[in-house]
């Protein structure tokens, strides 16, 4: 499998400071037709390599990576428009972007060609001398790869379009802005170190020259959730523990399999067998108004305790909500608008999700006089229309927290599945195959 964690393979980019001599890592790489540790590729084994935060993520696997792997620090996100009608552009972007993100999860630069004095480099340097630390690139595919604005299957591709790859609907509570939603193809960047991150969305940015342009991004400096056991929860902008009760890498297969993985009784499409799919939501918190509510109010929006993340009415961070509980004044103890109660599964038919969120700021808003800050919520499910829409439904029109936040931008993507370490194989080759 493609996730999990650190592996620690000792390829860095660190020993291209030193010029140092090739190492016979004979790691064939899927699409690239080159290996590791050949040619003019200057790597060597670098010393502390393998640290916490620092070392590789294996790229290939049944599943994409940046999904259930150890939530990183760091977020880069990138949503690109596809500018060519050409099928074989789509399937050479994607061989392109296979061969280069398993060089950069490895620690490596982007091209195994440093090229010459001549052009300008095949990697833009920022990165040498930094390690792999944890870096995944988690790649999707938009709706509109499928039919666009108007309707048209402007590559060939509609017959294949997954069930669950649909536009998402008008959701209540939404003040989307375009520019900053939707996309033909995303990147998600995770990394324990943010340039890392930086570095490899811009070397991928770079090599779809041509065939796609930058939409939008979006940096994240904190996760707000967590994807294994094995992590502390983290706290989101509003102060609380955010991803208590979140899936985890350690969850029953069964479970996975059913929250987040592709539905392989999806005929049309086959190629998506260990994929799944991915929504985006920038949301804006109104801090400046959150910062004036008293803590009582905090925690009965929310519905758990601040400090120690426990619900209302219960002792320890990981105790069940007591949804029937009600206290001395005949009130249930997690009021009836509290977003934990009205976002859990008891709730909503079993619905789960895997939150993989990150906080953001992008600044002041002079004209509001407020901080531009909030939560990029990322969530991986098997199906969006069965999980998020009507999750965000009932949260967008009946959750307390309404008053502090407000979701500005929105994607949908569809994760094809990791990439098997075959040469020749790269992400959603099945797309284009018969
Ligand atoms: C800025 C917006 C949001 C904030 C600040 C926020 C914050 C939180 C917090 C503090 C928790 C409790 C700890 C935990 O179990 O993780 C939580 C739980 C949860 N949130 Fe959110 N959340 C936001 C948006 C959303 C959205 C848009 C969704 C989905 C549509 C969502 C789904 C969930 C779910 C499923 C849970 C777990 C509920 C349970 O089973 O106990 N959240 N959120």
């Amino acid at each position: 499998m493609g996730d999990g964690p650190g592996s620690g393979r000792r390829l860095t980019r660190r020993s291209l400071l030193g010029g140092a001599a090739v190492a016979g890592g004979g790691l064939a790489l899927a699409g690239g037709g080159y290996a590791l540790g050949t040619g003019d590729d200057a790597t060597q084994a670098g010393a502390g390599s393998a640290g916490a935060g620092t070392g590789s993520v294996p790229f290939h696997g049944v599943h994409q990576p940046g999904i259930l792997t150890a939530q990183q620090d760091r977020l880069h996100f990138a949503a690109f428009d596809l500018t060519s009608d050409r099928p074989e552009d789509l399937r050479d972007l994607l061989r392109t972007w296979t061969a280069m993100a398993a060089r950069l999860q490895a620690g490596l630069t982007a091209d195994a060609d440093a090229g010459s004095g001549l052009a300008p480099p095949t990697d833009t340097g920022e990165a040498a001398g930094l390690l792999a630390s944890r870096l995944t690139l988690t790649i999707g595919l938009g709706p509109g790869l499928f039919e666009d604005a108007d309707g048209h299957d402007r590559l060939g591709l509609a017959a294949r379009r997954p069930r669950a790859l649909r536009p998402l609907p008008a959701l209540p509570g939404d003040e989307l802005r375009a520019d900053i939603s939707g996309g033909d193809l995303c990147v998600q960047a995770c990394a324990d170190d943010p340039q890392v991150a930086f570095h490899a969305v811009r070397n991928l940015a770079r090599a779809a020259r041509g065939i796609a342009v930058m939409r939008w991004s979006q940096l994240g400096f904190g996760r707000t959730s967590s994807t294994s056991r094995a992590q502390e929860t983290p706290r989101n902008l509003m102060g609380f523990k955010d991803g208590t009760n979140n899936l985890t890498a350690e969850d029953p297969q069964a479970e996975l399999d059913g929250s987040i993985w592709h539905d392989p009784s999806d005929r049309r499409a086959p190629w998506m067998a260990g994929g799944s799919y991915l929504v985006s939501r920038r949301i804006r918190m109104l801090i400046e108004v959150w910062d004036r509510a008293s803590l009582d109010d905090q925690e009965a929006t929310i519905g758990r305790v601040k400090l120690s993340g426990a619900p209302l009415g219960a002792h320890r961070e990981r105790d069940a909500l007591p949804l029937d509980r009600r206290g001395s004044d005949g009130k249930p103890v997690i009021p009836v608008d509290a977003h934990v109660r009205l976002a859990a599964p008891e709730v909503n038919e079993g619905i789960r999700i895997l939150r993989r969120g990150y906080s953001f700021t992008d600044g002041f808003d002079a004209e509001l006089g407020q901080l531009d800050a909030g939560l990029f919520f990322l969530a991986y499910m098997r199906d969006p229309h069965r999980q998020f829409v009507p999750l965000q439904e009932r949260l967008g029109s009946t959750d307390a927290l309404n008053e502090y936040i407000k979701h500005v931008s929105s994607g949908i993507f569809a994760i094809p599945p990791g990439v098997p370490d075959i040469p020749g194989r790269f992400l959603g080759d099945g797309l284009f195959i018969g």
